[in-house]
């Protein structure tokens, strides 16, 4: 593996990988993605592989403009063109009725696909110079943190992958908000970096949230998705009196001190601004996993436009040691 600063030789050397069946992390607005050629099944097989993710979890494909959108979905309702003229390029995938082209694997034998314009011009380069839509979950080991950097994907992935482009921080930090269109109404499938609020208000009407825990079609909905590999609990359901406060550390949303000292404190936004927290939640959560403690302690966050993602992501963090 070989990380590669986002010039456009090097760009064009990642392109030439995706092109011949190869794997490639890069970077977007929300995290990074781990890419190959969405109408090569054998490339797409080499991301399970790589992430060892269940086989049964469908993918989304990244296009690098609305002109690509007719090669993968048969979809064009009037209200399905609106969310696309407003949010994309942006943090919002649509699950569509998807086209013949799409190979099963992408879509994990589902009638539908998940589609994304990432607005980050490192993205829409790379996947406009592949000249196919890109097959890309994010780059991580499945059931670990979404990275928010190049290291992440290194440390996660280094040595099974070709290349990773390096675009630095992902400004919006939390993934894309995920929704649904059946052919007569819009589910949410997955809070994210696209205010559910934003939507409804275009549309002017309330979107219902599609829980399905039993059987999954989208893995973001698993109880536990996204672990840090420390244990993780919630600072107000724990008696915190009682934990050992050296082997501690804290992600606060925004007041510092509320909780006394611990060995290692982050706090997500002091300006108490989403935007912000979103952007810092992987990286700080990274962090702390990082820093050889027995409890990551976590403050709950108002669930309000992207709190709602952020709470969903600190949710998930603290059942997978319920
Ligand atoms: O921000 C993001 O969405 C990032 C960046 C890299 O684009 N990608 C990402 O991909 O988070 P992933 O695979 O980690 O999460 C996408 C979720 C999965 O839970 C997947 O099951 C769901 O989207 N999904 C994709 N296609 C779907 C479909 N056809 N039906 C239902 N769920 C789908
Ligand atoms: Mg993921």
């Amino acid at each position: 593996m070989k990380i590669l600063s986002p010039t456009k030789t090097n760009i064009n050397l990642a392109a030439t990988a995706i092109k011949s069946g190869g794997l490639v992390a890069f970077p977007t607005e929300t995290v990074y993605g781990l890419g190959a050629n969405g109408f090569d099944s054998i490339a797409v097989a080499k991301i399970f592989e790589a992430k060892n993710r269940p086989s049964f979890n469908p993918l989304i494909l990244h296009l690098p403009s609305k002109s690509y959108l007719e090669q993968v979905t048969t979809c064009n309702n009037e209200r399905v063109m609106l969310l696309i003229e407003n949010f994309l390029p942006g943090p919002l995938t649509l699950v569509l009725p998807k086209s013949k082209n799409v190979p099963e694997i992408v879509s994990a034998g589902n009638p539908t696909v998940g589609i994304r314009i990432p607005d980050n011009k490192i993205a829409l380069d790379f996947i406009s110079a592949c000249e196919v839509p890109v097959a890309a979950p994010s780059a991580n080991m499945f059931g670990m943190l979404s990275p928010t950097t190049a290291e992440h994907v290194a440390e996660q992935l280094g040595e099974r992958i070709d290349f990773i482009i390096d675009g630095g921080n992902c400004n919006v930090g939390v993934e894309s908000t995920i929704i649904e269109f059946d052919g007569n109404d819009f589910h949410i499938l997955r809070h994210g970096g696209l205010p559910v609020e934003k939507i409804e208000k275009l549309l002017d009407e309330k979107l219902p949230f599609k829980s399905d825990a039993i059987k999954p079609n989208s893995p973001g909905q698993l109880k536990s998705h996204y672990a840090p590999r420390v244990p993780v609990a919630f600072v107000d359901e724990v008696n915190i009196e009682t934990v050992n406060r050296e082997k501690t550390g804290i992600l606060i949303f925004s007041e510092r001190k509320k909780f006394g000292d611990f060995s290692s404190e982050k706090i997500l936004s002091e300006r108490g601004d989403m935007e912000e927290a979103s952007a810092n939640l992987f990286n700080y959560l990274h962090k702390l996993e990082e820093e050889n403690l027995d409890l990551i302690l976590v403050e709950k966050v108002p669930e309000k436009g992207l709190g709602k993602a952020i709470m969903d992501r600190l949710v998930k963090a603290t059942n997978r040691y319920k």
